[in-house]
């Protein structure tokens, strides 16, 4: 595992890129593998808990992460100013596996998070975007995408549907996933039916982000696995029915 560690960090900029969508920068040297993620706080007691977060992209001297207003803590976020300081705590988790060749990586809504720094790290690969509303940082994929192809309930900035009508897996060695259960279920469906390994970044509620609460527990095929520690990447195999 890689060394873990809590420091500070002075944040560079907290982007609204789209309505209760916010892409942090923070500045500071971090390190991060592709799917890993840190515990994230810019407050002191209350509320008690970092928010776990996708290290979205990293660059020399810069982290960032993208994040959606879900409650107290990514509201205190949405609220940081440049020169404001925030704790992090990472990285954490397994992080996605090297590809074994020709990889697409397909995201929902916020699950696109999980798979920026992946697309840019490996090469090579095409993206599928899929989101419910107005899509996000598309062109940002476009740059480190092999191809792109964006689905959007409007058809807005790109086709009409779900990512899961314009994503299939036939010709790829492997597919990497993340977001809603359901649409995870249905990408399984389609890459078991033709043979591609998928791997998927489960999205939990994390108390100490550490290994330790069991507060992010999931029920796979081998048994319990927390999250955190064990994940946030899991062979499709292990969390969905054959
Ligand atoms: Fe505590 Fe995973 S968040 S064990």
């Amino acid at each position: 595992m890689d060394a873990v560690a809590l420091r500070w960090a002075v944040v560079r900029g907290n982007a609204e890129v789209a309505p209760g969508v916010f892409l942090l920068r923070a500045e500071g040297a971090f390190r991060a593998r592709p799917g890993q993620f840190y515990m994230v706080r810019a407050w002191e007691r209350d509320p008690l808990l970092f928010r776990p977060l996708s290290a979205f992209d990293l660059s020399p001297g810069e982290i960032s992460f993208l994040y959606g207003v879900r409650g107290r803590g990514t509201r205190l976020l949405s609220r940081l100013s440049p020169g404001e300081e925030l704790e992090l705590l990472g990285p954490l988790g397994n992080g996605w596996p090297e590809p074994p060749g020709r990889l697409a990586l397909v995201g929902g809504g916020l699950g696109i998070a999980a798979l920026y720094l992946a697309a840019k790290a490996f090469g090579g690969a095409d993206v599928y975007l899929g989101f419910p509303g107005r899509p996000f940082l598309v062109e940002a994929f476009r740059e480190v995408a092999a191809g792109l192809r964006v689905a959007s309930e409007s058809g807005e900035g790109g086709e009409r549907g779900l990512v899961t009508d314009i994503f299939s897996p036939e010709g790829y060695d492997a597919c990497y996933a993340c977001g809603p259960r359901p649409m995870l279920a249905a990408i399984w469906e389609a890459c078991r039916r033709a043979g591609v390994a998928l791997f998927v970044s489960l999205e939990e509620r994390m108390a100490c982000g550490l290994g330790a609460c069991l507060g992010c527990t999931v029920f796979t095929k081998d048994g319990p696995k927390r999250v955190c520690r064990d994940g946030p990447v899991f062979r499709a195999e292990e969390v969905f029915d054959a």
